[in-house]
C-alpha cells in the first residue's frame, strides 16, 4: 500500500528501533512548550482571528470560522415565526444525541421530568461514539481526584475555571461506576481490577477503557438505557433557535431535516448539549469529528446572549490519520502512544516525548514536516510523520495490538496496512472544541432555564484538554445537567414563546453593517451535495 519512497523511509525507522526502545525523553520545560506552542501550533498563527462586532463578547477575539457563524443572521425570521401551534410540551427538552445529552435525558427522568431529546442526525450520532481511547477517572489507589485536577489544571495552561475542574475531577469515579452499572463493559485484568493507562500530561495511569472503542461502548449503553426507559426521542431535528421570554430560555424550535418542517418545543428547562465545531474545518484541518459536529449549540445560545469562552483556542488531535486519503483526519488513538508507540521523522528519528500535551505534540509535528522538512510525503502531496506502532507488540508481545486496538487494526488492514508490521502516517487533526457556552458548576448558563453540558461548554479544559477528560466531561456534566434542569423544572412553569432575542440580535447585526446573506447556525458542513443544500430553508 505504501508508495516506493514511503517504503525506503520505513526501512530508515526500522533500522532506528533498537537504538529508539532505550532511548530516553525528557519532558518539554515550559520555555521550551511556550516557545514551540508561539511558533507551530495552528492557534498561534497570525491571520486566524479576529474581533467580534457584535453579541456578549463583542472586542474579543475568536477564530475566523466561529466568528463567520456568531456575525450571521438567524435562518428565520423572527417577525413571523408563527408559534400558534406547539408540537411537544415537556418538562426538560434535551437538545443533543451524543454523551452528555444521554446522559442528561437519563437522569432528568430519574429525577421525576418528562423529557424529551431531539437530536441532529440518528440518535448516539456524535464525538462520544467516535471516542477511543478511554475515560480518565482517579479511582485507584495511588491516584486521587486532587491529583487528576492538577494535571487538568496543568494541562489547559493554567488558565481552566476552576470551580469545573474541580466538579470533573471529583465527580469522576461516581461517572465510572455509574457507566459500569449501566453494562458498559470496561477493560479489566482477569481479577476483576479495572485496567487504567497513562494518556498525555497524566501523572497516573487513571484511562480507563473499551479497548479502542470506549466511546462507542458507552454511547451504545446509554443509548440502550434511553430507549428501554421509554424516554421520547426526536431524530434528524437540529434545533435551529432558543425561544425565551424576557431572557429565560421557554424552549426550542427544531427544524426537521427529513420533511423541512419546524417542530415548536415548550419546556420549563432547556439542555444544551449539542457538541464541538470539528465540521467547520478551522484554517482547513481534516477532523475527527462526526458530520454533525457545526457548533450549533454555540450559536444558538450566543444569540440568545450567553457568553464563550476560550474561542480563540481549538485542539489539534497530534495523531490524525494522513495516509492513506480515505480516512485522512481521522483518529489515531492516543492509547498507541500511550502503549509504547513513538513518532518518527523522514530520518528515523524521534524528535519529541509522546506523551507531551496534544497541543506541543501536534506543534512539534508540524515543526518536523514545515519547518524541519522531515515529513514524509505521500504520493498527493500530503506530508506527516511516522507513528511506529510495531513497537507496542514489540514492548507488551505479539498480539497486543490486535488484542487491545481491534478497531485500530481493522481500519488499517481494510487498506492492506498492518499496523502491528508497519508504522502509520499521521498528521494533526481538527479534533476538540476546547473552549464553548460559559457555564456554573450546576451547568447553568447565564440564560434562566437554559443549561450547557459536554463539548459545547467551557472552561473546565482550559486551553487544552487532556485525553480521556471529554468522555468524563460529557457524563458528568450531563448528569448533573440533568438532575438540575429536572428539579428546577418542578418549580417553573411554561413561559410566553417568542423570538425577542433574536430581532435584538438582527438590530446588531445590522447596526454592524453585516451582511444578510449570513445565516447560521449551519446545520450541516458545507460540502454537502447540492440537492441536500437546495433542501435547506431559506437558502
Ligand atoms: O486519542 C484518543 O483516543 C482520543 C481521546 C480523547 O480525545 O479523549
Amino acid at each position: 500500500m505504501y508508495s516506493q519512497d514511503m517504503v525506503d523511509s520505513i526501512n530508515r525507522l526500522e533500522e532506528t528501533r533498537k537504538k529508539r526502545i532505550k532511548q530516553d525523553f525528557t519532558l518539554l520545560t515550559s520555555e521550551e512548550k511556550y516557545n514551540l506552542l508561539n511558533q507551530f501550533h495552528p492557534d498561534y498563527k497570525k491571520g486566524t482571528l479576529r474581533e467580534l462586532r457584535i453579541g456578549p463578547n463583542k472586542g474579543e477575539r475568536v477564530i475566523n470560522e466561529i466568528a463567520n457563524l456568531f456575525e450571521a443572521y438567524s435562518q428565520i425570521d423572527p417577525n413571523n415565526f408563527d408559534f400558534s401551534e406547539i408540537d411537544h410540551e415537556v418538562d426538560v427538552l434535551v437538545i443533543g444525541g451524543g454523551g452528555a445529552g444521554a446522559s442528561a435525558a437519563l437522569i432528568s427522568q430519574e429525577n421525576g421530568a418528562n423529557v424529551l431529546l431531539a437530536t441532529k442526525l440518528r440518535f448516539g450520532d456524535s464525538n462520544t461514539i467516535m471516542a477511543q481511547g478511554g475515560i480518565q477517572a482517579a479511582d485507584k489507589q495511588n491516584d486521587s481526584p486532587p491529583r487528576h485536577y492538577l494535571d487538568v489544571i496543568g494541562g489547559g495552561g493554567f488558565e481552566n475555571t476552576p470551580e469545573l475542574v474541580n466538579v470533573l475531577v471529583r465527580d469522576a469515579p461516581d461517572a465510572i461506576a455509574w457507566l459500569e452499572d449501566l453494562g458498559v463493559m470496561f477493560d479489566k485484568e482477569i481479577d476483576g481490577t479495572m485496567i487504567t493507562i497513562h494518556g498525555g500530561g497524566t501523572s497516573r495511569k487513571r484511562m480507563h477503557s473499551a479497548r479502542d472503542y470506549s466511546g462507542g461502548e458507552i454511547m451504545k449503553t446509554l443509548k440502550d438505557e434511553v430507549k428501554n426507559r421509554n424516554i421520547e426521542v426526536i431524530e434528524y431535528s437540529p434545533a435551529i433557535e432558543l425561544i425565551t421570554d424576557a431572557g429565560i430560555c421557554t424552549g426550542a424550535i427544531l427544524y426537521n431535516l427529513e420533511t423541512d418542517e419546524y417542530i415548536i418545543v415548550r419546556s420549563k428547562t432547556t439542555i444544551l448539549a449539542t457538541g464541538g465545531a470539528g465540521r467547520l474545518h478551522v484554517q482547513d484541518f481534516p477532523t475527527s469529528n462526526h458530520y454533525g459536529a457545526t457548533a450549533d449549540g454555540l450559536v444558538i445560545a450566543y444569540r440568545a446572549g450567553n457568553p464563550v469562552i476560550f474561542m480563540d483556542n481549538i485542539q489539534y488531535h497530534p495523531t490524525g490519520a494522513a495516509f492513506p486519503e480515505q480516512i485522512v483526519g481521522l483518529l489515531v488513538t492516543e492509547k498507541c502512544r500511550g502503549l509504547g508507540a513513538q513518532l518518527v521523522n523522514n530520518d528515523g528519528d524521534r524528535f519529541i516525548y509522546e506523551l507531551e500535551t496534544r497541543d506541543a505534540e501536534s506543534a512539534a509535528i508540524i515543526r518536523e514536516c514545515v519547518e524541519r522538512n522531515k515529513g514524509i510525503e505521500t504520493p498527493t502531496g500530503m506530508s506527516g510523520v511516522w507513528l511506529d506502532t510495531p513497537m507496542i507488540d514489540i514492548i507488551h508481545g505479539k498480539g497486543t495490538i490486535q488484542k487491545k486496538l481491534p478497531a485500530m487494526y481493522r481500519q488499517y488492514k481494510r487498506f492492506d496496512i498492518d499496523m502491528s508490521k508497519e508504522p502509520l502516517l499521521v498528521y494533526p487533526t481538527q479534533h476538540f472544541q476546547n473552549g464553548g457556552i460559559i457555564v456554573n458548576e450546576k451547568t447553568e448558563t447565564k440564560i434562566i432555564n437554559l443549561y450547557g453540558a459536554g463539548e459545547v461548554e467551557g472552561g473546565v479544559h482550559g486551553r487544552n484538554r487532556l485525553m480521556g477528560n471529554s468522555l468524563l466531561e460529557c457524563i458528568v456534566f450531563g448528569r448533573r445537567a440533568g438532575k438540575n434542569a429536572a428539579l428546577k423544572a418542578k418549580k417553573t412553569n411554561y413561559g410566553k414563546l417568542t423570538l425577542q432575542h433574536v430581532k435584538r440580535y438582527h438590530m446588531e447585526l445590522k447596526q454592524a453593517n453585516i451582511s444578510k446573506d449570513c445565516k447560521s447556525p449551519m446545520l450541516l458542513p458545507d460540502y454537502r451535495r447540492k440537492e441536500t443544500i437546495s433542501r435547506m430553508i431559506d437558502i
